[in-house]
């Protein structure tokens, strides 16, 4: 048993037994001299309370709270029209990868009316990855729509990984949208890889270096461009796709020293003022499903590496604007 192991112990069962708190199953992060709390709680007060027990208990630490509430548990699909949606993010597909997730994907014939990819395809952003999953994903029969992740950039051939999916019928998307047709209604889909930057409290801005400034700007950039195309999108539903995180609930469980390498909270606020009914992204491999921007737009993580499986399943209504998975 190691020293970790005997603190993470001692503050569980601090907040199991302590009368104004109670809660049981918080997952205890250490690093070096931090603490970091994971796990859901009644409210955002209780959370903080847990913290200060945590903190008083362990004034040589600094302990940061990551308990939030739980997301309200969805209900079942409503009746009237509705779609099917199967999304995946993270598939990192080498080029030893031929087969990983074929059989699930043809499980999807008659389960989902649509799969949406959210980047990260590949493991290194080859032509020769690409061409691999390619080879898992054809006749599929249902509409594939995609955003390239971080990695599918990594080798610069993104034009030839671009054009092989798309040559295999994938829509990929960036900075554009695409409108599909499924079950009397119209869904409309923008997309963009997204870029980093953090969250409120502890992001970066536009100021000091030229490289500060381009890295934040880009952020920039690509939220507007977002909020502009979904705008423009005059559908049933509206998803917005994303490899990178908008809001940093869906980021619970990776280090916190990451957080603002996996997303940014411009995305989440494009979102809100364009309006969608449902966001998902990948990218964070330890995080966790579920999510709500401020403006109480659904998120998902579809990171494969973080659900242990292959797909989602959401079906989405334009009347009750709810998801359901
Ligand atoms: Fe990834
Ligand atoms: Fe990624």
């Amino acid at each position: 048993m190691t020293e970790d192991h005997y603190l993470r112990e001692k503050i569980r069962q601090t907040l199991a037994t302590d009368p104004h708190v109670g809660i049981l199953n918080v997952r205890v992060q250490i690093e070096g001299k931090r603490i970091i709390l994971y796990g859901e709680v009644s409210s955002p007060e209780k959370g903080e309370y847990a913290r200060m027990v945590v903190q008083r208990q362990l004034p040589d630490f600094e302990v940061i709270s990551e308990l939030t509430p739980p997301i309200p548990p969805e209900a079942p699909p409503p009746e009237g029209p509705y779609v099917r949606i199967a999304a995946a993010g993270d598939l990192h597909y080498d080029a030893l990868s031929r087969g990983k997730l074929r059989s699930h994907f043809q499980k999807l014939e008659g389960e989902a009316d649509l799969l949406l990819l959210a980047g990260d395809l590949t493991d290194t952003g080859t032509a020769e990855e690409a061409a691999v999953l390619v080879e898992d994903l054809k006749e599929l029969p249902i509409p594939i729509v995609a955003v390239l992740g971080n990695h599918d950039y990594h080798c610069n051939q993104v034009k030839e990984v671009h054009r092989l999916l798309e040559e295999a019928g994938v829509t990929v998307l960036e900075g554009d949208s695409t409108v599909v047709h499924c079950r009397e209604l119209s869904i409309g889909i923008a997309g963009t890889k997204g870029f980093a930057g953090g969250f409120e409290g502890a992001c970066g801005t536009v100021f000091g270096e030229p490289e500060m400034k381009h890295f934040i700007a880009h952020t920039e950039k690509v939220s507007s461009r977002l909020k502009e195309t979904l705008l423009s999108l005059e559908t049933d539903l509206k998803i917005a796709l994303l490899h990178y995180a908008p809001i940093r609930e869906t980021l619970a469980g990776e280090r916190a020293e990451v957080f603002p390498f996996l997303g940014s909270y411009l995305l989440g606020k494009a979102i809100d003022e364009a309006g969608a009914d449902l966001v998902v992204h990948g990218h964070a491999h330890h995080g966790r499903e579920r999510g709500m921007t401020r403006g109480g737009i659904p998120v998902r993580n579809a990171a494969i590496p973080m659900l242990k499986k292959a797909n989602l399943f959401y079906s989405l209504s334009p009347r009750a604007k709810k998801t359901h998975s």
